[in-house]
């Protein structure tokens, strides 16, 4: 049986942590569509056009290890609001959310665009600065040199341009729940989140 839960929201507001544990949870396959745009865009930095990056990628350009740098998400955003690679990214995508046993898609578009028929649609949320502290701890501990401002404006910018773009912007489906992370710890985040979709699989 396919189950698809869709996980969409803005730049470090948890969504990854929390579809890791969902799945984790349910025993469903899990997909950060976050990481293809970023592996296209990681390939445009070496002078790639990046509708051919897309249609090239291959599941050896996911496991890179360089995907997680600012300047990647950065190349990531640019990319994804390019029609002809959204295009390109589409198939694969739709073929793992109808995978027999299960599936968990987290990123900006897969309730409104990817998956407008998953079974649970959730819109995770968090304030900018709830969002830039986690997102800098994260980056300090992996050992990248930065701060505060500049990952503030970081996700500053990537939201505004994804929010923006005219192909498959973020923003929430009209039948998402809206899952405000900003005062939860990352063990509520999920108990939340696991709580909404039991709802609808009882
Ligand atoms: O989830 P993330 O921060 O790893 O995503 C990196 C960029 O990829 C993000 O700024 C926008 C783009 N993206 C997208 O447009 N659609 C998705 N489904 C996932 C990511």
């Amino acid at each position: 049986m396919a189950f698809t839960v869709a996980i969409d929201g803005p730049a470090a507001a948890g969504k990854g942590t929390i579809s890791k544990a969902v799945a984790a949870h349910f025993g469903f396959a899990h997909l950060d569509t976050g990481l293809l745009y970023r592996a296209t865009g990681r390939r445009t930095l070496d002078g790639t056009d990046p509708v051919t990056a897309a249609e090239q990628l291959l599941a050896a350009d996911l496991e890179a290890g360089d995907l997680r740098t600012p300047d990647v998400a950065q190349a990531a955003s640019r990319v994804a609001a390019i029609p002809e690679v959204r295009k390109a990214l589409v198939d694969f995508q739709r073929a793992f959310a109808r995978r027999d046993g299960g599936a968990v898609l987290d990123g900006r578009d897969i309730g409104t665009v990817i998956c407008p028929d998953a079974d649970v649609k959730l819109f995770v949320t968090a304030t900018d600065d709830v969002r830039a502290e986690r997102r800098l701890k994260e980056l300090l501990g992996s050992g990248h040199d930065t701060d505060y401002d500049e990952v503030l404006a970081d996700l500053r910018s990537r939201d505004a341009r994804d929010s923006a773009r005219a192909a498959a912007p973020l923003k929430p489906a009209d039948d998402a729940v809206t899952l405000d992370t900003s005062t939860m710890d990352i063990d509520a985040a999920v108990a939340a989140a696991i709580t909404i979709i039991n709802e609808t699989l009882t």
